[in-house]
Parts: structure tokens; sequence; C-alpha cells
């Protein structure tokens, strides 16, 4: 790879870890087109009913929370994003549910989540534990927010279909189903079930296309 390339490749990854400056508008468009698939599997796969209070972890600029609020009735959405760039973006993009008090959007990390114990029915992230240098500390606060019972759903792509992706060299944390939930059971977390993905669309990069196939790994907190 020469040296432009690379840097390219590099910048790309580090944009997909945190979206930020002029590039970030872009970067969250071509993640929308890239993952809207991924959304419609993972709210499918939690089941949402209705009342329920569900938080989105990394969730840029925030084009899927419609899609969230029509899978039930009276739900209260919660996201927490550490990219200034992205909480602006979705702050803009999702004015009335704001201002009616049905989403609240967060600045901050996943390893300190600024909200109190005991909070959510469902927490959920997709394509963000890669960025992930200590998952134990994201998962403890995952598991302090949780309330007794509630679940947390983890959305990535499989490993195979990530090496593929030329940016994932470049400080991406890239896990089997398997290794997943052994971290997630080393942080208190109960297994409960793996989903994965068919006839997933593939992804364009560059004027290429990569076959994508991803996993929902359900876990649980203790009631
Ligand atoms: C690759 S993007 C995925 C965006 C979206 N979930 C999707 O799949 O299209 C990762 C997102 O997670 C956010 N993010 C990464 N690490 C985070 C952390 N530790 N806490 C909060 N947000 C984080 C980034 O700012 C970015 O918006």
């Amino acid at each position: 790879m020469n040296f432009i390339k690379k840097y390219l490749t590099k910048t790309i990854a580090s944009q997909l870890r945190k979206p930020s400056g002029l590039l970030a508008t872009k970067v969250a468009n071509k993640m929308n087109q890239t993952n809207g698939f991924l959304y419609d599997f993972t709210i499918s796969t939690m089941e949402i009913t209705d009342n329920e209070s569900i938080l989105e972890i990394g969730f840029a600029n925030g084009n899927f929370f419609d899609r969230i609020f029509s899978a039930s009735n009276n739900l209260k959405l919660y996201g927490l994003d550490f990219s200034p760039e992205m909480v602006k973006e979705a702050t803009n993009n999702n004015q009335a549910a704001i201002a009616d008090g049905n989403l609240i959007l967060k600045l901050g990390s996943s390893d300190k989540i600024p909200f109190p114990d005991n909070s959510f029915d469902k927490v959920f992230c997709i394509n963000v534990i890669y960025f992930w240098e200590k998952p134990a500390d994201h998962l403890k606060e995952i598991y302090r927010v949780l309330k007794p019972g509630g679940k947390f759903y983890t959305s990535i792509r499989k490993k195979e279909s990530l090496v593929q992706m030329p940016f994932s060299k470049y400080g991406f944390n890239i896990y089997t189903a398997a290794e997943w939930i052994n971290i997630l059971q080393l942080n208190q977390f109960n297994f409960l079930l793996t989903l994965k993905t068919e006839n997933e669309p593939d992804t364009e990069l560059d004027g290429t296309f990569y076959k994508m196939e991803s996993l929902c790994i359900v876990a649980g907190k203790k009631v």
C-alpha cells in the first residue's frame, strides 16, 4: 500500500472510531447507508415492547432513532456518543422527539455513562465495541445502568467480514462471537443468545463490494 493510500485508510479508521471535523458529516452519511440493515436486524432482535427505556451507545448522527420509535409505543430513548459533532448532528436530526422529552442525547463515553444505576430495560450498540481499549470498563458501566433482568445487545460485523475491510487494520479490536461471549461472561453478564444476519447487502467502499455478515449477541443482567 503506498503512503497516500495508507494515510487515507488510517483516516477512515479514525473517523469511524470518532467522526470529527470536516469529514464527520460525510462519514456519518456513509455509515447510515451501510448500516441500516444492521439497525433493522438489531431492532427486530430486541423485541421492543411498550414503555421501555432503551439506551443506544454510539448513535453517530442519530439517523435511526425514528425506526426504534416505530417499533413500539411510549418508548423513552436515550443516546450516548463521545463525538461532539455527532451529538450536534443527531440533536438537529431529532428535534421533535427531543422537544417531546422522548429522546435524551448526551455527550460522553461508555466507560463513564452519565445515567443512574438500574435505568434501562435495554442497552445496545452497533459497530462500537471494536474501539473499546478496555471492554471491562465499558461493560461494568453498562451492567450498572441496566435494570435487573435488563438486556445488552452487541451488534458487530463477523470477524471474516471485518478483516476484509482495509481500515480494520488500524485500531480495531475484532472479535469472534465466542471471544465476545467470553468477555461478557467475565464481566458478570449472562450470555443469552447470538443471532446472525442473513442476506445482508454487500458493503461498497471505493468501488469494491465486500460481502457482509453480522452478529447480534444478547446478554442479560442477573435478576
Ligand atoms: C463506527 S461508528 C458506528 C455508528 C452507528 N452505530 C452505526 O453502526 O452506523 C462508532 C460510533 O460510536 C461512537 N463511539 C465510539 N466509542 C465510543 C465510546 N467509548 N463512547 C461513546 N461513543 C463511542 C463514535 O463517536 C461513533 O459515532
